[in-house]
């Protein structure tokens, strides 16, 4: 019996806005403002953008490259071209960390679920900063709701996955990306418009390299690769949807370029409003949660804009889920020949159970604890600050030292016919500058250096 054919992105815009849709995330709109807003602003915001396009790049690419080659999954991806050998783990430590980051996203962009209704209903109207951070605290900690948009949240992300990849995946991110983005536009202008947008600009775009001190770099490090969906095999199994013909190079540098401008565009969107209201900007991951619907409820066209916002929420967020789905739900469908439908429906019940309890740790007195944390922070600090760093590393190891040079070069090359001296460049640059700086990064997050 013949094989069904394999999937892939029908169309270049089509594979860039999957790409785009998965590294345009929660990282982007919740993660960005808010470390952004505790680490000094533009230093900050300086050393991510630098660090996406010089060592993220090379580390986007290698895993592209893995992708495409091979036509698989994450693991199969390695046990294709690096059979009988230990570097099949790899893949398994992308789909675990896929796992961990789904465990705590979900129940994020959940919220986002509550808060958009909460927009809907207009039920900040008057209230004071007090009362929206009760109303946060009691709702984050009461369990049972979050679950339950949870559950409707990964439904949504099921729904869209099982269509497959074009018909699905694909056709989802290209109504949805641009959207988002017209959003957010739209937002920025109404930005512009607040007595607070100059102080806002002027802390996201003039450092002040006091600021800088090694931990701030190190975090920077950490959002760029946590933001460009890079170290856990989301990059390896998109890669291996992206058509032969396809510019990988062009592609990378076109979805990083996105990736930085949607998060300069949400400081821009955000900070003007927070110092218009004169509120300091560190108030860390409750940030969009608690700071915005109490400034939404005070300004002019507050109650649209709120909408609007909780609603790009959702988007960023369900676009980057299907991609973290799509690691595991690949991985179940072809290494252990179940239908698609019948993986999705597995991937469904295990993010869903992780996430509820990510949800039920969170409750006041909750038993559910791991190293004295609830899941939510314990899992967001295992993959962003331990398993993307390690895992990013490894996958430039591997391309950079032990896939065959000749695969390297056809993928980046397309086979000699593209990108020649770009090659050149990204080949010392994957074996020799992004594996050093991520190791630097990681010896100083486990306090070695
Ligand atoms: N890049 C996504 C975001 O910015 C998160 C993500 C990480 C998605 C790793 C896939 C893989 O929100």
């Amino acid at each position: 019996m013949n094989k069904p054919k394999r999937g892939s992105f029908g169309s270049k815009f089509g594979a860039i806005a999957a790409i785009g849709g998965s590294v345009v995330g929660l990282g982007n709109i919740w993660r960005f403002p808010y470390l952004a807003g505790e680490n000094g602003g533009a230093a900050f915001i300086l050393v991510y953008i630098i660090v996406s396009f010089t060592v993220a790049i090379p580390v986007m690419l290698s895993e592209f490259a893995i992708g495409r080659e091979a036509k698989r999954n994450a693991i199969g991806a390695f046990k294709k071209i690096a059979p009988a050998s230990f570097w099949p783990f790899l893949g398994s430590l992308g789909i675990a960390t896929a796992l961990v980051i789904m465990t705590f996203y979900s129940v994020i962009a959940g919220w986002s679920l509550q808060f958009l209704l909460d927009s809907l209903l207009n039920t900040f109207d008057g209230w004071s900063a007090e009362q929206v951070k009760q109303h946060f605290n009691h709702f984050a900690q009461s369990g049972y709701t979050p679950i339950v948009w949870a559950i409707v949240y990964v439904s949504a992300t099921a729904f869209i996955v099982i269509s497959g990849i074009e018909k699905g995946i694909e056709r989802y991110n290209k109504i949805l990306m641009p959207l988002l983005v017209l959003i957010m536009v739209l937002l920025v202008c109404y930005s512009f418009s607040l007595s607070g947008f100059e102080q806002g600009v002027r802390f996201l775009l003039y450092p002040d390299f006091s600021q800088l001190t090694p931990t701030v770099i190190m975090e920077a490090v950490g959002q760029a690769f946590f933001s460009l969906s890079l170290g856990m095999g989301c990059m390896i199994t998109y890669g291996s949807y992206i058509k032969k013909q396809e510019n990988m190079v062009h592609m990378a540098a076109t979805v990083a370029l996105c990736d930085v401008s949607v998060a300069v565009l949400s400081g821009l969107m955000i900070f003007p409003a927070v110092f218009s209201f004169g509120i300091s900007p560190t108030s860390g991951p409750e940030l969009i949660f608690i700071t915005l619907p109490n400034l939404f409820s005070q300004m002019t066209g507050g109650y649209l804009i709120s909408i609007l916002f909780f609603l790009i929420v959702f988007i960023a967020a369900i676009t980057s889920t299907v991609s973290l789905f799509e690691v595991v739900n690949a991985y179940i469908h072809e290494e252990f020949s179940i239908g698609r439908k019948r993986a999705t429906l597995i991937t469904t019940l295990m993010v869903i159970t992780l996430s509820s309890m990510c949800a039920l740790s969170m409750m006041a007195n909750s038993p559910i604890r791991v190293m004295g944390d609830n899941l939510f922070i314990f899992s967001d600090n295992l993959a962003s600050n331990f398993m993307l760093p390690i895992g990013g590393l490894l996958i430039v190891i591997f391309a950079g030292w032990f896939m065959p040079k000749p695969i390297l070069e056809q993928q980046l090359t397309n086979s000699n016919t593209v990108n020649k001296r770009s090659y050149r460049f990204f080949y010392i640059m994957i074996r020799f500058v992004s594996p050093i700086m991520l190791a630097l990064l990681f010896l100083h997050i486990s306090g070695i250096i």
